[in-house]
C-alpha cells in the first residue's frame, strides 16, 4: 500500500486546489456496485468504511472511511490508475455547518425544491430531506460521490436523487434552495461556483453555502447568516474545530 506516498489535497487557504488527476469515466453504476460491495465486507483496517453519526449532525449517519488517504490508495491499487480523492469519504467542516443549519431551521427546506451542489456524501442534501424538502437532487461530478450519496440515503431513510452532470455552465437552477457546502477550496472552482450561485439566486433561488474560509471567499458578493465551531474530521486539518459561516449573495 503507498500510504507513506499519498497526499491529500489541501484545503487551507492559500493552498493549492484539490484536482482530480484523471477524470474518471466510469459508470456509476460501477462506483456503486464498489462501495455496495465495500460496506458489506468492511475488514477491519484503516481502509475500511464504517457508517457513523457525523460530528455535528448526529441525526445524520455517513459511510465515511476510517482513514480516507489509506482508503484512496487500497482502492487505486485494485483500479490500477488514478482516482479523484474520496471527498464523499469525509464529513467536511461546511457541509457540516450547512446540515446543521436546515436542521435547525427546517422551514428553510421544508416543502421547498433543493439542489445541494458538490454533494460529496450528501450530507447537506440528507439533511434538507430530514427537514422535509419536497424533493432533494444531490449534484457531484465525482460518480463515487454519486453512489455514495445513494448509500448514505439508503442508510437514513430519505429520498435523495443523485445527479452527476456538471452544472456550473447551466443558466440557473431549478430548486427553490440551492445549497452548497464547502466548494469554495479552489480558485478556478470557486471561479465557476460563484457566478452559478450568482445566476441562481437572481433567478429567484434562495442561496446557502457553508465555507470555513478556505481562502477564496469573495469579501463582497455574500453575507453572514451563521457561524458555527464545526469539529474536523477531515484529512490535513490542524486544529479539532474550525469556525464555519453560513453565507447567502447579499
Ligand atoms: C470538499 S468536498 C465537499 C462535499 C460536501 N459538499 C460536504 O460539504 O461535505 C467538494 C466536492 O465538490 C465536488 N466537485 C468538484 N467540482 C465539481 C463540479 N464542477 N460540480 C459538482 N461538484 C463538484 C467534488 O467532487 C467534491 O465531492
Amino acid at each position: 500500500m503507498r500510504t507513506e506516498t499519498r497526499r491529500w489535497p489541501e484545503c487551507r487557504p492559500g493552498r493549492g486546489p484539490l484536482r482530480h488527476t484523471r477524470p474518471v469515466n466510469r459508470p456509476r453504476v460501477d462506483a456503486l456496485t464498489e462501495l455496495e460491495r465495500e460496506i458489506d465486507a468492511p475488514g477491519d483496517g484503516l481502509d475500511r468504511l464504517r457508517l457513523v453519526p457525523t460530528p455535528f449532525v448526529p441525526e445524520v449517519r455517513l459511510h465515511l472511511a476510517e482513514d480516507a488517504i489509506v482508503w484512496w490508495a487500497r482502492m487505486e491499487a485494485s483500479a490500477g490508475h488514478t482516482l479523484p480523492p474520496p471527498f464523499w469519504a469525509s464529513a467536511w467542516a461546511g457541509g457540516q455547518a450547512l446540515a446543521r443549519h436546515l436542521l435547525d431551521h427546517p422551514e428553510l427546506a421544508a416543502g421547498r425544491r433543493v439542489l445541494d451542489l458538490a454533494a460529496g456524501s450528501g450530507l447537506v442534501a440528507i439533511a434538507a430531506a430530514l427537514a422535509g424538502a419536497t424533493q432533494v437532487v444531490a449534484n457531484d461530478v465525482d460518480p463515487y460521490a454519486v453512489a455514495a450519496v445513494t448509500v448514505n440515503a439508503r442508510a437514513n431513510r430519505v429520498r435523495v436523487q443523485a445527479s452527476h452532470q456538471d452544472l456550473l455552465d447551466d443558466d440557473g437552477t431549478q430548486a427553490d434552495l440551492l445549497v452548497a457546502g464547502d466548494v469554495l477550496y479552489d480558485r478556478d472552482l470557486a471561479g465557476r461556483v460563484l457566478p452559478y450561485l450568482r445566476r441562481a439566486a437572481d433567478g429567484g433561488a434562495q442561496v446557502l453555502v457553508g465555507d470555513p474560509d478556505r481562502g477564496h471567499l469573495p469579501p463582497d458578493m455574500l453575507e453572514v447568516v451563521a457561524s458555527y465551531p464545526v469539529p474536523t474530521t477531515e484529512p490535513s486539518v490542524d486544529s479539532p474545530v474550525r469556525r464555519v459561516q453560513v453565507l447567502r449573495p447579499r
